[in-house]
């Protein structure tokens, strides 16, 4: 079972026992789906529902935690307030929702950056390396996260009452122990070379080294994209999930409208720290 329920119709009411089977559905690689809750949005907010305010070659809108300003839209001043409180009010629904749900995360949690997802998923021309409707776990080239675990808060709000489909491929132990033989190790101080040309905005570790190649390898092997055994999920128009996007194989088939927020936790905070992508790549790493 990939996917487990809530019915909540409120991001404050989750009970104790609720808390328990999340964060163990979660650590386990389930996707946490609440088919009740979503943001609703304000009668002017509709108008933001449109891809042309996507400026060219983004993928999507986002702000930064603190930024004063979506980046990301070709807009004008009053259109651009209006994304950034959007997303705002976003980050803050989100981060609500996590920390009544996931207590024992909420300290520890980072709050990353928020986006909107203004176009439509299948008509996005994207290379294999950028392309999100092939399988994956996700790994950022530019932010190195060092072992940290990607959390993510989606929420489908699309106006025509279109799902967002998904779809879930193997757990992470089978991805990890059919890419990682393939992936050389990182050559010595590649990381510092990296981080002085400013490629990165932290310094990769050998960690993200390993998590971007099993992102490429994945997204570029089309056998594998083929064969491998997958779900496909129906997101509900106006529902919100949560998934470990780093540990969880997913794809986005289509859809349109989505807005999301990523938080980062440190892998001790977990209540099985050794499910985490880091300590089952170092298992395996260690058998070599
Ligand atoms: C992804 O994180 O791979 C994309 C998710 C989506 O756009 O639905
Ligand atoms: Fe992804």
């Amino acid at each position: 079972m990939s996917l487990i329920r809530f019915d909540n119709t409120d991001w404050e009411d989750a009970s104790s026992l609720q808390q328990t089977t999340a964060i163990k559905a979660l650590e386990q690689g389930q996707l946490l789906l609440f088919p009740n809750l979503y943001q609703k949005l304000t009668e002017t907010q509709y108008i933001l529902l449109d891809p042309k305010c996507l400026a060219p070659n983004a993928k999507n809108i986002s702000l930064k935690p603190n930024a004063a300003l979506v980046d990301g839209a070709i807009a004008d001043t009053a259109m651009q307030t209006q994304l950034t409180t959007l997303c705002r009010t976003y980050a803050s629904h989100a981060t609500r929702l996590v920390q009544q749900l996931l207590p024992s995360y909420s300290k520890a949690l980072i709050p990353g950056r928020t986006s909107f997802r203004p176009a439509a998923v299948d008509q996005r021309k994207q290379s294999p390396r950028k392309d999100d409707r092939r399988l994956h776990v996700d790994a950022f080239p530019s932010s190195p996260n060092q072992g940290k675990r990607i959390l993510r808060v989606f929420c489908n709000i699309n106006p025509n009452g279109e799902p967002r489909i998904w779809r879930l491929g193997e757990p992470f132990p089978e991805v990890a122990k059919r890419f990682l033989p393939t992936i050389k190790a990182p050559f010595p101080g590649s990381a510092n070379l990296l981080n002085t040309l400013g490629i990165t905005k932290t310094k990769r570790s050998r960690y993200d080294h390993y998590m971007l190649h099993i992102h490429d390898t994945m997204k570029m092997d089309e056998t594998y994209q083929r064969q491998v055994n997958y779900e496909e999920i129906a997101l509900p128009a106006l529902s919100t999930w949560i998934v470990f996007t780093d540990q969880v194989s997913h794809a986005a088939m289509s859809g349109q409208f989505m807005l999301e927020q990523t938080f980062y936790l440190p892998p001790h905070t977990m209540q099985r720290p050794e499910l985490a992508p880091i300590h089952v790549l170092e298992h395996l790493l260690a058998q070599r």
